[in-house]
């Protein structure tokens, strides 16, 4: 995976204005490698409320703490395990966040109230840049930046910067004081997260660097979350969901399914192999990657597309399975109507 790949040179007089923005508690969408990042000083209690507000998102929601490098971890983890730092020495900076005992610094409105803290180092070159700005303005090496995913609460994650104008917006129309745009995301779904809170080390949420990738690391297995688990809204059903309900199919049986729909318009994902002979009401049909990089990399950007066909249902074809495919599979299964 090239982290860079898709990425815009850095703007340098962007990233100054951005820093004044957050300096004075306001909001910026940033491109990381993953998806779009709504930030805000994570040390100021009221700028990271106007990320909820802006969200929409639910109070006891926890956020992810963005630092610029590792040395970061002292200051907003309560106990950083040997475990936390060799991750941090194999995938950051990258797309893995850390879940970790929180220190006083991670005030309640970071953690939704919880006694842990998600710490993450994104690898996006806008990303970094603007973290490195920020350390340096506060001079302070820890500083950090508050920002969960660009979107509306429940709504589809942003991978360019066109979908955040279209969905929180820039002021005074919109809601962000300003948007960066760097480009497409690389990675195109959110990172992973790990739980090194517990004795037991947890995935809470499947992303680009796999379960085997961590386990490899770590030397050890690593659970899903159970049911116990902190709060996460990445881990509701029905999220990462688009407007239009979508429906997961197999794809030998999306013809069949597409036949049935009949008088229903409907849009398609699917192989472009699968795509062929349908008599079935179709107004979109997209081809869908057969590379799960790629197909993680689109997956957002299809679903806005899907979303705006005008169709009534969208119809996925269920994409291959194996560790890669691991992420897709998840964000997908909390788009669709039928649940899991
Ligand atoms: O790739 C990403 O992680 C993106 C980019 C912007 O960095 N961010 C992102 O943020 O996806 P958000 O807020 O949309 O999702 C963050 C997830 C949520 O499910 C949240 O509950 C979980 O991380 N999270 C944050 N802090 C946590 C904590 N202390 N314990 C458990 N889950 C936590
Ligand atoms: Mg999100």
């Amino acid at each position: 995976m090239v982290i860079t790949e898709g990425a815009l040179p850095v703007d340098r007089a962007a990233i100054a204005r951005a820093i004044d923005v957050l300096g004075s508690g306001g909001l910026v969408a940033v491109p990381t490698e993953t998806v779009y990042g709504l930030a805000a000083d994570a040390d100021s209690p009221s700028a990271v409320q106007a990320i909820f507000a802006a969200k929409g998102r639910p109070q006891d929601h926890p956020v992810i703490v963005h630092v610029a490098d590792g040395h970061a971890l002292d200051a907003w983890a309560a106990r950083v395990p040997a475990a936390a730092r060799m991750l941090v020495q194999a995938f950051w900076p990258g797309p893995l966040t850390l879940v970790l005992a929180r220190s006083q610094r991670a005030h309640d409105g970071l953690t939704g109230g919880q006694d842990t803290v998600g710490l993450r180092c994104p690898a996006h070159p806008w990303a970094r840049a603007l973290l490195s700005a920020w350390c340096e303005r506060r001079g302070d090496p820890a500083a950090a930046l508050a920002a969960p995913s660009a979107n509306s609460f429940g709504r589809i994650s942003p991978t360019t910067a066109a979908h955040v104008r279209a969905d929180l917006g820039e002021k005074p129309a919109g809601k962000v004081d300003l948007i960066l745009d760097g480009g497409a995301c690389p990675v195109g779904i959110e990172s992973t997260i790990v739980d090194l809170s517990h004795a037991a080390v947890r995935l809470l949420r499947p992303g680009n660097i796999t379960r085997a990738q961590v386990e490899a690391v770590l030397g050890e297995p690593v659970a899903d979350a159970d049911a116990d688990a902190p709060r996460a809204p990445g881990r509701l059903t029905q999220h990462y969901a688009p407007r239009t309900p979508l429906e997961l199919v197999e794809q030998g049986a999306l013809s069949a399914r597409v036949n049935a729909l009949r008088g229903t318009r409907i849009a398609v994902l699917a192989p472009a192999m699968a795509l062929l002979d349908w008599t079935g009401d179709v107004v979109l049909r997209l081809i869908a990657p057969t590379n799960a990089d790629e197909y993680a990399r689109r997956l957002y950007a299809l679903l806005h597309q899907l979303d705006a066909a005008g169709a009534q249902r969208i119809l996925v074809a269920r994409p291959p399975r194996g560790p890669q495919w691991d992420a897709i599979h998840d964000r997908l299964e909390r788009a669709n109507i039928n649940g899991v």
